[in-house]
């Protein structure tokens, strides 16, 4: 017998949270990139030149050859000691501050860091206040638990701070503020240390959480990186971050510090998720940290990636027509292109995937109706050699 499935069948069983288009636009542009031969500015996913591989594969041969049994085993829910113990040396040697030992918890992914700060603080109708533009999954992740997102513009300097307390001084009481400081997703731009310095009292002063996203940080072009949220204000501030992008998102890691009432509850709420972060991921980060590879890695990722972003940037000052300005990203993944005016970005994306080239219409990155004019462009993962040649076919596209 063969047995279809029926389209809807479902629906009237779904939570109603879930019932939502949520997810459809993603879904809609990576449609049109199934095209072969597609030039992609669209994913931000990390360069595979960059991974360990051979590193990974030095490090399992050792696991398999001793008598090291933690890395296949469960492990506590708030992390194996040795990884978290690298973990808080790292984040003391890049931060400036060791976090307490019950501050810390070891997470599958950065995304998931965002959910677990989702199910112990929102309810229904909750209040959000996110950058606009944001990163997309942050969108979905607190939409999962109907709180309403209200996003705050951000400029060249990040997060307009001031804005933000305009709207405080007018009565908005949100329970969370979202921010990614460094090297935003989507729009490539860094929060100005007075604005870092300004939120983190706003927080004192209101009592709201600040939700710091440092999924870039470590992938700045130059060393000198501004203090993190979470180093200025440990008390009101919760760090969510990866090693996606600087070890490589197979393991799945990441990791939440903030004050220690709040990890425990991120704790109890992750073992109802996963229980505990991969075992084998934690240990090889772990070795991986403390034989100085991590750092290593780093090094090159970040000169590749620097490339890219400047063959990206020549290309669209060569490209792009008059009326067509972009972000000059100092690390990360991404410039943020606002389009001459009149310009429909989803439109635009369609037209580019026709032509071969992948792009990501901004609308994707608010969560009202803003965006239709801007485009995200990711230079991550995109072949060096193609970077001069999907830039031209883009702006061949918008030049009258
Ligand atoms: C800003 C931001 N936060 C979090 C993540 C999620 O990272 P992870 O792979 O660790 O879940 C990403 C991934 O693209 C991101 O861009």
């Amino acid at each position: 017998m063969t047995v279809t499935a029926e389209v809807g069948r479902w629906d009237a069983l779904f939570a109603t949270r879930t019932r939502g288009d949520v997810g459809d636009g993603i879904a809609s542009v990576l449609a049109l990139l199934g095209v072969p031969d597609v030039i992609s500015f669209a994913g931000g996913f990390p360069d595979p030149d960059t991974f360990p591989r051979q590193r990974v594969s030095t490090l399992l041969e050792e696991f398999a050859a001793t008598d090291e049994w933690s890395a296949f085993q469960y492990a506590p829910t708030r992390g194996l000691a040795g990884p978290l113990d690298a973990l808080a040396e790292r984040l003391e040697a890049l931060q400036g501050r060791r976090p307490a030992e019950r501050e810390l918890l070891i997470t599958s992914g950065g995304i998931e860091a965002l959910e677990l700060v989702g199910k112990t603080f929102l309810d229904r109708g909750d209040l959000v206040v996110i950058e606009g533009p944001t990163y997309l999954g942050a969108i979905q992740s607190f939409r999962r638990f109907e709180s309403k997102l209200v996003a705050v513009p951000v400029d060249e300097q990040g997060l307009q701070v001031d804005e933000l307390e305009r709207r405080l001084t007018a009565g908005l009481r949100p329970k969370l503020v979202y921010s990614i400081p460094d090297h935003q997703n989507p729009a490539g731009v860094s929060l100005s240390t007075e604005r870092r310095e300004a939120l983190v009292e706003l927080a004192r002063s209101t009592g709201f959480l600040i939700v710091e996203d440092v999924a870039y940080r470590e992938l700045g072009f130059s060393e000198d990186a501004l203090p993190s949220l979470w180093s200025l204000g440990p008390d009101v501030v919760v760090q969510a971050g990866t090693t996606s992008k600087t070890f490589f998102p197979g393991v799945r890691l990441g990791w939440a510090v903030g004050p220690a009432d709040v990890t425990a509850q991120l704790v109890a709420a992750k073992q109802t998720t996963d229980q505990c972060a991969g075992a084998l991921g934690q240990r090889l980060f772990e070795e991986s940290q403390r034989r100085g590879w991590i750092d290593e890695q780093l090094v090159r990722s970040r000169a590749l990636y620097q490339r890219k972003g400047d063959l990206m940037l020549e290309a669209l000052g060569r490209s792009m027509p008059e009326g067509a300005r972009w972000t000059r990203p100092r690390g990360g993944f991404f410039s943020w292109l606002t389009l001459p005016a009149g310009t429909d970005s989803a439109e635009l994306a369609r037209r580019a995937a026709e032509r071969g080239v992948g792009i990501v219409p901004g609308s994707l990155f608010f969560p009202d109706d803003r965006g239709g004019d801007s485009v995200r462009l990711s230079f991550s993962l995109v072949d060096e050699a193609q970077i001069t040649d999907g830039i031209e076919r883009l702006g061949s596209l918008l030049r009258p």
